[in-house]
This record gives structure tokens, C-alpha cells and sequence, in this order.
């Protein structure tokens, strides 16, 4: 893998031919069309704001087409009928040819939403993991037999739930295109999937190299456009059996209560508030680098982002003196120079609502202990900001701010950082720094989270399985859970008299 620092000039030639080769088309049945009204809408580098590329807007007629593509594609034999071994053959093959474009889709994912290259570097290589541990999958979706009588034989079997339409957001959109197709068609269902309108690049490219890897015309369709267009036709198409959505909480429950007119399967990811608790017997190097990389990777547009920093008061006045000199070492700037360590945010919507939430942080009273300054410049970078003397009740306590903000809370005890921590909408992901692993397990079991870490962060693997309690989200994604989630559960009885 390269490790060199680019320039927008010099970039990989598949990158620069994906770019250079007109507005990008929609994915329907095997091939790349134009939208039915021909409407296009254009893509920003954030850390230029320059218009890099111009994608297919679907319409609500494409999203038809699409979705009975779909249908055919579950219904044919080349499908559902594939032999176990042969799709988790399929499944190694795309791993493979995602493999061999693991820089051309880390310039596109930089180029499209800001991530630093040394990210996206990393992440383009896991993409195959993804693809590789639903692979396994493949040969082993198992039914049971339950205990019966002599006259009576029972059995389940798991079938793919259906036309699956998937809705990801732009803060990782190729591995989230990932963690998405991988398990859905792992289970034999076919997909339509509409990347964000602000990161539409990598799904684009990712569906081409799909079928370059050989995935039957129709198993997976790819439509870019809005939410409220494309989105809203495929939420609400009856021809689609299951919705798996990422994104945020107010878009998540309209997807809920639209579903209920046909009772579609619904899988939500959506935001978080979580709190990340420092104890006064951790390790506190250790837990000033987990704090921070909690809040700034990604520019803090990561759904578990460890947005609520609660310190033991013992320690409280030397953690923050760590935290923000730590911080105050990140090198915010050019997505493409590999010294990077911060990027912009994805587009001007979220600069300015972090901006704004910066403005509500002072105004409610908290400290800026670094950085909440505003950028000038081109690109949408925000420096990351710690705000001291915060009290859980605040806005910037309670709602995603989705960018580099920390809100740093104190706490006495145990008890007080239990009650506090879990005082909030969401239950996402958590945190817990202490070298007493009685105490681990103890704040382990009482956090109101789908995820726990304890003196680590951000571990999200395919082997394991990923979701939140309360408003963020519905059902569990990854691990063995995508299997359930992606099937529907039939139970047989067979009459068998002697
Ligand atoms: P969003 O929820 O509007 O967008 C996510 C995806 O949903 C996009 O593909 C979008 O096109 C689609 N969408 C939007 N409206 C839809 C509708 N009515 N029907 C079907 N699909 C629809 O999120 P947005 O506006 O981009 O970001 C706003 C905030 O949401 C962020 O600041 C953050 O707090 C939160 N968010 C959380 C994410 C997470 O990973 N949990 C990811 C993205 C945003
Ligand atoms: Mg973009």
C-alpha cells in the first residue's frame, strides 16, 4: 500500500479516469443508466469546495425500476438458487478485486468526504473483510430440528428476507457499503442501495468493481440521490421487504413509522451521545489518547463518538491539561498530506451546525478550554474543541453535534457517573478507563449502551455485533445478527404416522 502524501494532481490514474469520465450513472439490473429525468446533482471535495463529480439524481420511477430488478434477480435460480460454497466463492472474489483497488478507493473516499488518506488507506483495505467473514457465512445458515412426537417431524429453515433496501449515510460510506451488501447477499437477498447525496463516489465505484467480480445483473442496484426523492421511494416502495438504514435519529423514526404500512423489517443505526468515563485509577496516558482519538477521529462525525468526556473530579484538572495538549498536537488540514491527522467536515450543512453548537456551548455557559475558533478559509474545517465546566443537562450534552466537540463533565462516583452517563436519549457506545476490572464489569453491565469499551475505544469489527439501545437504533447489526436480521425464519411440521 502507498504511504505517499498526494496532491490533487497526482492522483492514481484509475482514480483520475473514474472522475474524467462524465456525470456518474445509476446501477440497475447489470447496468449503469441515466436517471429517467436525466437530473444530475454535483459533488464537493469539502476540503476545496470544489465540484469533483456529478452523480444520477434517481427519481421515484428508477427507484420502480430498481427494485423490480431486484425481484427478478431473488427470484431467478443464478441466485437464490447459487450452491452455499459458490456464493461464498462469489464473496472471495469480491473480496479480491476490492483488494486490488484499495488506493483507488481511498483517493475517492478522500476526495468525496474529507477523510484523511491515512484513514481511508486503512479502511479501503478492511473493505475485504467484510466481504470475506459474511463469505463464511455462506455455507453456514442454519435451521434447527425442535423435539416432536413419532407422528410429528419440525424444522426451521432460514430464506432471505427479500429485496433489501439499504440507506447509508456520507461520514464512511464505503465501509458502511460494505457492512451492508456483505451480509445481505451473504443470506441470497438482492439489494438496492442509495449512498448519501454529499459522498456518492465510492458506492459508485464499489458497484462497478461488483461486477467486475461477477455478481449477477440485478443482485445488487445502486442508486444515488436524495433522501427525501430516491430515499423516500424506496422506504416506502411495497416491492421491498426490508429497509436496513444508517443516519440520523429524526430521519430513522419517520423510516419506522412508514414502515408500518406494510410491515416492512427495519434495521436502524442511528446517532449517539456517548459517554466515555475516565475513573481516577486509570491509566491516564492511555486514557487521554483513547479520549481524544474518541471525539477526533473522523472530525467527530462518527456515530459513536465519545462526545460526553466524564472525568473523576481527583483528576479532572491534569486530564484536561493532558487532553487539550494532546489535542492541540493535531494537524488539521489537507485530507491528501499523509501527516494529516484531521480532514474537514464532509460538506457546509455540518459546518455550520457544529459551528452553531459551538455558539449554544458558550452561550449555556461552558469553558472552551481549546480550540472553537472559526475557520476562515477555503474547505470545511473545524478545529477540535474541548469545552470544560459542562453540566449534563446542556444542549451540547444532550444532542449529537456530529463533529471535533468534546463536552467535558465531571463526576464524584461511581453511582453519579452511572446516573449521569446513562441520563441521555441515546445508548450507542461507551466508554470506561480504570485499572480495577472488578469496576469494569460492574459500569459494564449498568451502562444503557450497545457498546462497551473498556480501556480502549472504537472497536467495531464484522466478527461482532454492532447496535444501540434506546434512540439509537433498532436491532443489531454485524456479526451473526446480520444473518438473522437478512433472514426470515420458517418453521416445517411433517406428518409422519407409523
Ligand atoms: P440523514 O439521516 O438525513 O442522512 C442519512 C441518509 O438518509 C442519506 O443517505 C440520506 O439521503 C437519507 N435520507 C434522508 N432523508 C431521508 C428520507 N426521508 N427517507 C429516506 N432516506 C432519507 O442525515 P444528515 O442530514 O446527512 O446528517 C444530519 C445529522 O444526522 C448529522 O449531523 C448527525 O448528527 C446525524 N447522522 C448520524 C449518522 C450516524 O452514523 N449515526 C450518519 C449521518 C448523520
Ligand atoms: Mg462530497
Amino acid at each position: 500500500m502507498s504511504t505517499t502524501t498526494l496532491t490533487r494532481g497526482a492522483l492514481a490514474a484509475a482514480t483520475t479516469e473514474f472522475l474524467g469520465s462524465g456525470a456518474k450513472k445509476l446501477l440497475i439490473d447489470g447496468k449503469w443508466v441515466e436517471s429517467r429525468t436525466g437530473e444530475t446533482f454535483e459533488t464537493v471535495d469539502p476540503a476545496t469546495e470544489q465540484v469533483i463529480g456529478r452523480a444520477s439524481a434517481a427519481a421515484p420511477e428508477d427507484v420502480d425500476q430498481a427494485v423490480a430488478a431486484a425481484r427478478r434477480a431473488l427470484e431467478s435460480r443464478a441466485w437464490s438458487g447459487m450452491p452455499p460454497h459458490d456464493r461464498t466463492k462469489l464473496l472471495l472474489r469480491i473480496a479480491r478485486v476490492l483488494d486490488e483497488h484499495v488506493e483507488e478507493m481511498a483517493q475517492l473516499e478522500t476526495l468525496d468526504n474529507g477523510l484523511p488518506i491515512a484513514v481511508t488507506r486503512n479502511f479501503a483495505a478492511r473493505l475485504s473483510t467484510v466481504f470475506e467473514y459474511y463469505a463464511g457465512w455462506c455455507t453456514k445458515i442454519y435451521g434447527d430440528t425442535y423435539p416432536s412426537s413419532d407422528q410429528h417431524f419440525n424444522y426451521t429453515i432460514r430464506e432471505p428476507v427479500g429485496v433489501c433496501g439499504q440507506i447509508i449515510p456520507w461520514n464512511g460510506p464505503m465501509m458502511m457499503a460494505a457492512w451492508k451488501i456483505a451480509p445481505a447477499i451473504a443470506c441470497g437477498n438482492t439489494v438496492v442501495l442509495k449512498p448519501a447525496e454529499q459522498t456518492p463516489l465510492t458506492a459508485i465505484r464499489m458497484g462497478e468493481l461488483l461486477l467486475e467480480a461477477g455478481l449477477p445483473d440485478g443482485v445488487v442496484n445502486i442508486l444515488t440521490g436524495y433522501g427525501r426523492v430516491a430515499g423516500e421511494a424506496l422506504v416506502n416502495h411495497p416491492g421491498v421487504n426490508k429497509i436496513a438504514f444508517t443516519g440520523s435519529t429524526e430521519v430513522g423514526k419517520h423510516i419506522l413509522a412508514s414502515s408500518a404500512r406494510d410491515l416492512k423489517r427495519v434495521t436502524l443505526e442511528l446517532g449517539g451521545k456517548s459517554p466515555n468515563i475516565v475513573f481516577d485509577d486509570a491509566d491516564i496516558d492511555l486514557a487521554v489518547a483513547g479520549a481524544m482519538r474518541a471525539f477526533c477521529t473522523n472530525s467527530g462525525q462518527v456515530c459513536v463518538a465519545g462526545s460526553r468526556l466524564f472525568v473523576q473530579r481527583g483528576i479532572h484538572d491534569e486530564f484536561l491539561e493532558k487532553l487539550s495538549a494532546a489535542v492541540a498536537q493535531h494537524r488539521v488540514g489537507d485530507p491528501f498530506d499523509t501527516a494529516t491527522t484531521m480532514g474537514p467536515l464532509v460538506s457546509e450543512a455540518q459546518f455550520t451546525r457544529v459551528n452553531g453548537y459551538v455558539d449554544i456551548g458558550r452561550a449555556d455557559g461552558a469553558t472552551v478550554s481549546l480550540g472553537g475558533d472559526r475557520f476562515t478559509g477555503s474547505g470545511y474545517y473545524v478545529r477540535p474543541t474541548i469545552f470544560s465546566g459542562v453540566n449534563n443537562q446542556m444542549r451540547i450534552a444532550r444532542e449529537e453535534i456530529f463533529g471535533p466537540v468534546v463536552a467535558v463533565i465531571p463526576f464524584d462516583d461511581e453511582a453519579d457517573v452511572l446516573r449521569q452517563g446513562n441520563d441521555t436519549d441515546f445508548g450507542l457506545a461507551s466508554g470506561v478507563w480504570t485499572r480495577d476490572i472488578a469496576r469494569a464489569h460492574r459500569v459494564a453491565r449498568a451502562l444503557k449502551a450497545g457498546n462497551v469499551w473498556i480501556n480502549t475505544y472504537f472497536m467495531i469489527d464484522p466478527i461482532a455485533p454492532f447496535g444501540g439501545y434506546k434512540q439509537s437504533g433498532l436491532g443489531r447489526e454485524l456479526g451473526r445478527q446480520s444473518v438473522e436480521a437478512y433472514t426470515e425464519s420458517k418453521t416445517i411440521w411433517i406428518n409422519t404416522p407409523g
